[in-house]
């Protein structure tokens, strides 16, 4: 699969088959997101890959009750480790660095036949207790990692015209 493949065809999994992921595979993927672009070069990130089922549910709890996360064979949270970036002179850059680097781990799974659903309702403190995360390391994001049982329909997407404008702001 090229890169527009891989992009047009990803879709969010919440159903996984039992069959477990090798490791290379994991390390591989988190190697993408290793490679991620970051405000300053600052790569404030760190993600804990969950292997362990009792923490996967207890994650999925964290989750608000979304089982499908523990059902997958591994999970991984996505953790913002650092701050001091800054972007248009008011934004702080943590967010967007994880986010940029939890996308290149959601493409390079998929690229392997991989699915990922990317999780932003949780509980953060819970998933801190959970994972051991010291309180100045922020929870961005979590994902279940595995085969998918099937690939979903696409969702639908606002037309390419509607999204954007040229030379000034347009509605
Ligand atoms: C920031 C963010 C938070 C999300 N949170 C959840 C979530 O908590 N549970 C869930 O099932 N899907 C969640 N999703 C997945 C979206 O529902 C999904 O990406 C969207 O419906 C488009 O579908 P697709 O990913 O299959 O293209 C989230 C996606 C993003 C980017």
């Amino acid at each position: 699969m090229d890169l527009s493949e891989v992009i047009a065809t990803r879709r969010s999994i919440r159903k996984f088959r039992a069959e477990d992921v090798a490791d290379e595979d994991v390390k591989e993927i988190l190697n993408a997101a290793r490679l991620a672009p970051s405000a300053n070069n600052l790569q404030p990130w760190k993600f804990i890959v969950v292997r362990n089922e009792k923490k996967r549910r207890l994650i999925a709890q964290a989750c608000f009750g979304q089982e499908f996360i523990g059902e997958a064979p591994v999970v991984i949270v996505a953790c913002a480790t650092g701050r001091g970036g800054c972007i248009g002179g008011y934004m702080e850059s943590w967010p967007v660095d994880v986010a940029i680097a939890m996308t290149h781990l959601v493409l390079a799974a998929w690229a392997k036949g991989l699915g990922t659903c990317w999780i932003g309702a949780f509980d953060e403190d819970r998933i801190k207790e959970i994972c051991q995360i010291p309180p100045e390391v922020r929870v961005v994001a979590v994902t279940p990692l595995g085969y998918p049982v099937k690939i979903p329909q696409a969702t639908t997407r606002r037309p390419l015209e509607k999204i954007y404008c040229e030379d000034i702001f347009v509605e």
